[in-house]
């Protein structure tokens, strides 16, 4: 999909046949997980500019509440995770020079593939394009059985714009995403865990349990300890590995002398379970 996608930007809001406004993208949260909901149903969650509007602003409000450890990304409705960028948005840009400097700023994806807290995607059905880019700029993906994945980019004349050239390759190889990226083919669940696509497949009618135990397993872990273990690895992948090395022992030592560190000391001494308090 395009980075900054074309067209007027719309309403915020989309409207039910009752009349009330519902949220294209809408964020819930309990007990330190919040989930935010790809909420186009009807469309496959197409990514219109109010879902890239919306979806940077939902991640930075779950970064700044400090009860939330966890954010998860999912998609309303029976069809999938998210069909792509809107095509029926799809218009040239008024100028060369414009489309360029809407691709020199922070992007949409950009708050969520450098969100400070762990992310999970749970995906179900169709998970395409710029809904498989959103996927890849979460930390973990798991999938249920039936889940599709693919890049139709090129298909359309366009590249992917939102992170699919460069996270792909990260996540599973040169030549796994060379394929999916050049030929727009789709890969079942199976595939994308052999590839390392996703991490798990589960069971369709799972996926929100399971996406959940994970979201608290992690969220019981000390925060800091948790943001920074991501910011290792993360960074570290960025970096040559003496660098990377170096990165991970500022991190470790930084973690040396904090309260949750010693409660978890404590905790394991009484034989309790640790009650971190991020700091
Ligand atoms: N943009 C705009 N609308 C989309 C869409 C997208 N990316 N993906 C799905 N929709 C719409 C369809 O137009 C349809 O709307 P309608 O009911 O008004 O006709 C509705 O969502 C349901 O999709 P439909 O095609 O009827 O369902 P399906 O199960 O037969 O196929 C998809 C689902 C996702 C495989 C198919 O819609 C598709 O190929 N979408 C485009 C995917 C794509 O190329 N995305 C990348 C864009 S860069």
């Amino acid at each position: 999909m395009t980075a900054g996608g074309a067209g007027a930007a719309n309403s915020a809001r989309t409207h039910t046949k009752e009349g009330a406004a519902e949220k294209e993208v809408s964020l819930t949260r309990s007990d330190g997980v919040a989930v935010i909901t790809l909420n186009r149903p009807r469309v496959v969650n197409a990514i219109n500019s109010s879902v890239r509007e919306q979806l940077p602003l939902a991640v930075a409000a779950a970064e700044r509440d400090s009860n939330v450890r966890v954010i998860m990304v999912r998609g309303a409705g029976q069809k999938g995770f998210c069909g792509g960028a809107d095509i029926t948005e799809f218009e040239a840009p008024p100028s060369a020079l414009a489309a360029r400097t809407a691709t020199q700023a922070i992007t949409w994806i950009d708050v969520l593939a450098q969100a400070r807290k762990p992310t999970i995607a749970a995906i179900h059905g169709y998970c395409l394009g710029g809904g498989l880019e959103i996927a890849l700029a979460c930390d973990i993906r798991i999938a249920t059985a039936d889940a599709t994945f693919g890049m139709p980019e090129v298909g359309l004349a366009i590249i992917p714009g939102a992170g699919g050239t460069q996270h792909l390759p990260r996540a599973v190889g040169l030549s796994n995403a060379l394929r999916l990226i050049l030929t727009g083919e789709r890969i079942d669940a199976t595939a994308a865990l052999q590839m390392g696509l996703v991490s798990e497949v589960v069971p369709t009618g799972e996926l929100g349990t399971r996406a959940e135990s994970l979201a608290r397993r992690i969220a019981s872990h000390a925060p800091q300890a948790v943001a920074f273990a991501k910011e290792a690895v993360r960074q570290g992948s960025e970096l040559p590995l003496s660098a990377g090395m170096r990165l991970e022992r500022d991190l470790s030592a930084l973690l040396m002398g904090t309260a949750d560190r010693l409660e978890a000391a404590t905790a394991f001494r009484e034989r309790r379970k640790p009650m971190f308090r991020g700091e």
